[in-house]
């Protein structure tokens, strides 16, 4: 006996990547580089090891929930500068949630909104298509339907909301967003976020933002949900919505599982409710080290930097081959290269250059096309060498 819905879930990208592949090496004495995962490989700042080392006793307590204030304060001035708020509009009592790292406070937020139906229907979760994996997860077991946007080209990368049925509007219990978006790295412009605000509070839905790519940029700074909700104002100026932050990208520390949720204080205190049955506490030493870590732009614009030197050169060796553009945030690639399976396939066994196939990013949709088939997506988060090796690799196998 076991929750059937389990069975469904059973296309993580990786997975389906490890089965392509199999058992095939790359050719011999070529040494493989990975790009198929989002794990930033830019070095941590050096700032954060004594203050995971100097009290040891912290190891051996449980951590207050929800983190001390001092963690909490640190947010809330860090979305103050970030998003123009007038000083004092986040409350760190009321605001902000602190997660071990946003996917499982993603996951979670499937589970605090669906409810068992919405006016007599099945509860929707809107979702754009691609999409980050775990949103399907936790629309699944929260036993909603799972309903795609596209978000092709056409469409500019992000899902447009005036395409979802009137019906599904009206039985959507939250819709996830990401800007900017893996993998495309497309960005949600103002008047999206504004619409799909408006939209999440005629209708009565969640809107969830992730928006754990927004420090990583090489032109504009990215707007983000809290831009919108300061546009629109009023008096509970985040109502029904969410925003997901994470310092996994933007301080280079995935490892860390360290991130929070901010927006509407129902939601929010739904949330810290859900993790005290079923969250991860982040320890004491971690809250300390990522109390530093927001408190610091400098190591973020260091890490930018890198990032903007990769896609210049990148994008300057791809000269528009496989219809190569600059992402307006995040540090994926994504490329045409027709057939992504066969491409990815390609890549590795004649390369060894491990790329992720858009096809496994996305679903099918209603018309049957698969809006990622087309592409591979490729994280540039190694050093400029290994970038030029990459690349270089990719167009002497595939440019022929
Ligand atoms: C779009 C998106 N959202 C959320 C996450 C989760 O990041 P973390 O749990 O490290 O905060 C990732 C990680 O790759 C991601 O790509």
């Amino acid at each position: 006996m076991h929750n059937d819905i389990l069975d469904s879930l059973t296309d993580y990208p990786f997975d389906r990547l490890r089965a392509l592949l199999g058992t095939t090496e790359p050719p011999a004495g070529m040494t493989p580089i990975h790009m198929q995962i989002g794990e930033p490989k830019h070095a941590a700042p050096e700032f954060i090891g004594p203050l995971l080392t100097q009290d040891m006793s912290e190891w051996g307590r449980y951590p207050p929930p929800n983190g001390p204030e001092e963690l909490r304060r640190a947010i809330a001035d860090w979305l103050e500068t970030r998003y123009d708020l007038d000083s004092g509009t986040i409350d760190p009592g009321q605001h902000i949630a602190i997660v071990a790292g946003t996917r499982e406070a993603l996951f979670m937020a499937a589970l605090l909104s669906v409810p068992t139906n919405k006016n007599g229907n099945t509860p929707a979760v809107l979702m754009p298509n691609p999409f980050y994996q775990v949103y399907v997860g936790g629309g699944a077991l929260a036993r909603a339907d799972v309903v795609y946007m596209p978000a092709g080209a056409n469409t500019g990368f992000q899902p447009d909301f005036d395409q979802v049925a009137e019906a599904d509007l009206s039985r959507a219990a939250l819709a996830y967003i990401n800007t900017p978006a893996n993998p495309q790295g497309s960005v949600a412009t103002m008047a999206q976020l504004k619409n799909a605000i408006g939209l999440a509070r005629k209708h009565d839905f969640v809107l969830a933002v992730d928006e754990c790519y927004s420090e990583i940029y090489t032109g504009e700074k990215p707007p983000g949900l809290l831009d919108a909700c300061r546009e629109i104002g009023g008096e509970n100026p985040f109502a029904n919505t969410l925003v997901f932050h994470s310092l996994s990208k933007r301080s280079n520390v995935p490892g860390l599982r360290s991130g929070f949720v901010a927006g509407d204080p129902a939601l929010i205190r739904l949330l810290l409710r859900l993790r005290q049955y079923g969250g991860a506490q982040v320890p004491l030493p971690v809250m300390n080290a990522s109390t530093a870590l927001w408190r610091d732009e400098a190591h973020v614009e260091a890490s930018r930097e890198l990032y903007r030197a990769k896609f210049d050169l990148a994008l300057d060796m791809l000269d528009g081959k496989f219809s190569a553009f600059r992402p307006g945030g995040g540090f994926y690639l994504w490329l045409d290269v027709t057939d992504s399976e066969a491409a990815a396939y390609k890549l590795w066994t004649e390369a060894g250059l491990r790329v992720l196939p858009g096809a496994y990013l996305a679903q099918n949709n209603d018309d049957g096309s698969n809006p990622g088939a087309r592409y591979i997506r490729m994280a540039l988060v190694h050093d400029l060498d290994t970038t030029c090796d990459a690349i270089t690799r990719l167009l002497n196998t595939l440019d022929s």
